[in-house]
């Protein structure tokens, strides 16, 4: 399986993971002919789909949660968002059965290297957005070893950290394009909001509470709302700002591609210790594959391969489908093994969009 964006569709993909709107299923894994599809994912604002083809056969991309607890996460997430919005109240009783699925995958799983990202129309961001937050905060604690309850606390924050935004006008939460600042001190907003909402809400404890209010802090105290230190701050809000900001520069948005996951590991690294925190940061990243299985690199042959594999511990070292000569013409693919091949190296990664514009242009010749 691998992601490619539309554009890069041929007759002979075939869809690689279902996709979903509204929890209606749109369009399930094997179905052929996708090009007949290419304007109604459009419309979704869907420009990315997971894809199985003679390439990426037998390329399987891990994620750290199954489809069905996300679908199950996302579904439970919209309700009690559609019910605060009605009705301002949140039951957080509703959303355990979703929170303990999501633990016992993350549990099951705990050295997975996570490389899938979840594509989703425009319109269902936030709810792609949370439950992807929720599995990098989850993660993060796992790893530091935190008990059931505190993962149950940590998972319940990280799922309604953005609850806030349902109480923002939806003209300048959607907006495509650069924020005026008065539209950016609305958005900010979103913080307070959603924590006085959640402090309506008896059975959530306050450490789940404060996700909501401090998650765009930051540890140099340039963050708002308060802009209090993020080191003088509980351990929970510095780990959802490090997810909420991941999954953000991952996703797809109206107004910008996805980021590459080197690319957005490189981000958080960057402004480590003065927006985020460090040993945080590198708990996370261990947890992330660099290169995600199924995306297309330059190796410094000048050669295109796919990755097929991850080596464990040795993110930037994985196994390598390679699929062209030096010249980028196509070749029978073989493997190679780059923690066998040391003097290779990757040059470039997640290379879809300048490579499909070569092919293409190759094609019409
Ligand atoms: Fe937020």
């Amino acid at each position: 399986m691998r992601l490619v964006t539309l554009s890069m569709l041929k007759p002979e993909m075939v869809l690689g993971k279902s996709i979903y709107y509204r929890d209606n299923l749109v369009l399930k894994e094997g179905t052929t002919d996708l090009l007949r599809y290419v304007n109604s994912l459009k419309k979704l604002g869907i420009d990315y789909v997971y894809i199985e083809d003679s390439k990426s056969n037998g390329i399987e991309i891990p994620d750290a949660i199954s489809e069905e607890t996300r679908q199950q996460c996302k579904q439970v997430l919209r309700q009690t968002m559609e019910d605060f919005a009605s009705k301002a109240v949140i039951d957080i009783e509703e959303m355990s059965g979703a929170i303990n699925s999501v633990i016992d995958d993350i549990l099951k799983n705990p050295d997975v290297l996570v490389s899938l990202n979840d594509i989703s129309a425009a319109d269902e961001y936030t709810f792609s957005h949370s439950v992807s937050t929720t599995v990098y905060s989850l993660i993060i604690g796992n790893k530091l070893g935190y008990s059931r309850s505190m993962m149950e606390k940590l998972a319940a924050g990280a799922l309604l950290h953005d609850i806030g935004k349902i109480l923002i006008d939806p003209k300048i939460i959607n907006k495509v394009g650069k924020l005026e600042p008065e539209e950016f001190e609305v958005i900010k907003q979103h913080t307070t909001l959603g924590y006085e909402a959640l402090k309506r809400c008896v059975n959530l404890t306050e450490l789940s509470r404060i996700m909501a209010l401090y998650h765009h802090e930051r540890m140099d105290g340039k963050g708002y709302p308060t802009g209090t230190k993020a080191g003088e701050l509980h351990e929970f809000t510095r780990i959802v700002a490090i997810a909420d900001v991941y999954d953000a520069l991952v996703s797809d948005r109206s107004y910008r591609r996805r980021w590459s996951s080197n690319q957005a590991v490189n981000y958080l690294v960057e402004h480590a210790e003065t927006q985020f925190d460090v040993k945080l940061v590198s708990v996370l990243i261990k947890q992330i594959a660099i290169y995600p299985n199924g995306s297309l690199v330059r190796l410094s042959t000048n050669a295109i391969g796919i990755i097929k594999e991850q080596n464990k511990n040795f993110p930037l070292r994985p196994i390598v489908r390679v699929l062209t000569d030096d010249k980028e013409n196509d070749i029978e693919p073989y493997e190679i093994n780059l923690m066998e091949l040391l003097d290779i190296t990757i040059i470039e990664s997640e290379l879809e969009m300048s490579w499909s514009t070569v092919h293409n242009r190759g094609n019409q010749c």
